[in-house]
């Protein structure tokens, strides 16, 4: 054999052994990842419903968009540690909005600061002219938050600024002419622009946070923008944060309203943080509201900063969101390990006229049905006192979406506990005096992590005089969310005890309590079916 063809079958041989070392390999890493991930979503009070990073701290729900048959979610995440630090993107997908995929992060800090929360949109028609006509871009809006100028009170230290991605949402690329909205009036508070395409005026629109109030900036091509106007509500100064502008259909009609989502910081209903909403007019300049006053979208304490999906198809046509399950009161202590905080389950919002009002209504995306299991229906239970659902827990299943019919009773007060041996509990009440559901987890552990999360007991105004209420309750390893009469109003509630609830029971307090429809669906974890 001449030398070069020596030279060759070695450098084959060598390539086609490498290539099975590279297997091997491959196959080993997939299995200690996958081992990881098994043990990893495996941690005392680790969500097994609700997405949550692998390790470290996330905030905020960023930059959500559908495209090619995925969900995208980012949010705000701090790598190095449990608790909140220097903003990145962090990233998810799912096919489903049931089982979530970690991405790498997708945006990290660079010289203009740190990465806070914003919006993405589809550039479908390549506006921006940061990708072409056959590859539009996907554009992302976020607050680069300079950390120097902060602490030189500066007070112009939050500025918009975009990035651009040409292959889906995966790479990111910053862009060159940032940031797009300075911070000409030194806002101390100017941030999480959210951006909508408004089809009348053929612009983008951007709403931002600013201290108490959100500012409309519109532009053609997601680079240069112009300042619209502001809407606040007079008198009150409380902190805005994350707001978010649709337009969406009231249900049965044909009528079209805006909404405008914005979490308020402090004082909200019961205490701490909370997404509240705005229905109204916007003409393309200005936000008018219709409603009365503020509402809520969640009674709970820990359904902050919900954002909706940009760029859901339209013959899917739902407005779909999410929130972040938890509270700067104590999100930072809470007792997780490995990571800090989880999202909520997504929800479908819709907007519902009465005769004088309207109302925001949200209830879970029927993807989620998907995890039912084995279901225990027990039909009809007339409760004095109290008794235990029979087969709620099992072992192996403790995660359940629990629904039940409570009927006019003689009972003066009624409801739902979730309990666990050493007598630590969850109580849901519902007080026909008071006229309000009451969510009490004082008692939902013994050693108090902290003061805020334990002082009060939480409520929510019922209305008593409808003949029947429905009640449905997604109970995870750490949370609950209650979803009344299909979703007018909804109630969202994180706990840690030192042992997994193992037990629900009914109770009816002075008189009798009728539960009809009772179905208990024992649910898969979101991570058994990971890819
Ligand atoms: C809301 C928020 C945003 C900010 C982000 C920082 O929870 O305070 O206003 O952009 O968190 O992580």
């Amino acid at each position: 054999m001449k030398q070069s063809n020596i030279f060759k079958v070695f450098t084959v041989i060598t390539i086609v052994f490498i290539s099975f070392l590279g297997c091997q390999n491959k196959q080993q890493k997939k299995q200690s990842v996958d081992s990881i991930a098994k043990n990893l979503y495996q941690e005392p009070h680790r969500s097994q419903l609700h997405f949550s990073p692998q390790a470290n701290w996330m905030n905020d729900p960023n930059g959500m968009f559908y495209d090619k048959g995925k969900y995208h979610l980012f949010y705000q995440y701090y790598p190095d540690s449990t608790v909140w630090g220097p903003m990145h993107w962090g990233h998810a997908e799912s096919k489903d909005l049931v089982h979530w995929k970690e991405l790498p992060i997708a945006l990290y800090p660079d010289s203009l600061g740190c990465i806070f929360s914003g919006s993405a949109v589809v550039d479908t028609y390549n506006t921006s002219k940061l990708g072409t006509a056959e590859n539009p871009p996907i554009i992302a809006a976020f607050t680069h938050h300079d950390f120097v100028g902060e602490k030189a009170k500066t007070n112009d230290f939050q500025k918009q600024s975009i990035a651009y991605s040409l292959d889906g949402g995966y790479e990111w690329q910053k862009y060159s002419g940032n940031p797009v909205i300075p911070n000409k009036e030194k806002i101390k508070d100017f941030r999480d622009p959210k951006v909508v395409w408004h089809e009348a005026s053929q612009k983008w629109i951007l709403v931002l946070a600013a201290y108490d109030r959100v500012k409309f900036y519109a532009s053609a091509n997601l680079t240069d923008w112009e300042f619209l106007s502001d809407f606040g509500i007079e008198g009150d100064h409380r902190l805005w944060e994350c707001p978010d502008l649709f337009q969406m259909k009231v249900a049965d009609s044909n009528e079209y309203k805006w909404v405008l989502l914005v979490s308020i910081q402090k004082n909200a209903p019961n205490d701490g943080t909370a997404t509240s909403y705005f229905v109204g007019e916007f003409d393309g300049i200005k936000f008018n509201s219709e409603v009365e006053s503020q509402k809520w979208l969640d009674w709970g304490t820990d359904n902050y900063a919900f954002v909706t999906w940009n760029n859901v198809p339209k013959d899917d046509g739902r407005v779909l969101g999410i929130g972040w399950m938890s509270n700067w009161q104590y999100a930072q202590i809470v007792p997780t390990v490995n990571w800090r905080s989880t999202m909520t389950l997504p929800r479908e919002l819709t907007l519902v006229k009465s005769a004088s009002n309207y109302a925001l209504h949200s209830t879970l995306v029927r993807e989620f049905e998907q995890l039912r299991n084995t279901t225990t229906a027990l039909g009809q239970m007339t409760i004095t006192q109290e008794k235990l659902i029979e087969g709620s827990f099992t072992a192996s299943q403790a995660e359940v979406d629990l629904s039940v019919d409570l009927q006019q009773t003689t009972a003066s007060a009624f409801g739902i506990k979730l309990q666990n041996e050493l007598g630590e509990k969850l109580v849901i009440k519902f007080d026909k005096k008071e006229g309000q559901m009451f969510v009490d987890r004082t008692n939902s552990r013994k050693d108090k992590f902290s003061d805020e999360f334990f002082k009060n007991v939480h409520a929510a105004p019922i209305d008593f005089n409808k003949e029947k209420m429905n009640m449905r309750l997604i109970i995870d390893a750490a949370s609950i969310e209650i979803f009344i009469n299909e979703g007018a109003l909804s109630f969202t509630s994180i706990f840690f005890p030192s042992e997994k609830f193992s037990a629900i029971s009914l109770f009816a307090d002075s008189g009798v309590c009728n539960f009809s429809n009772l179905e208990v669906h024992h649910l898969n974890s979101i991570w058994e079916v990971q890819e």
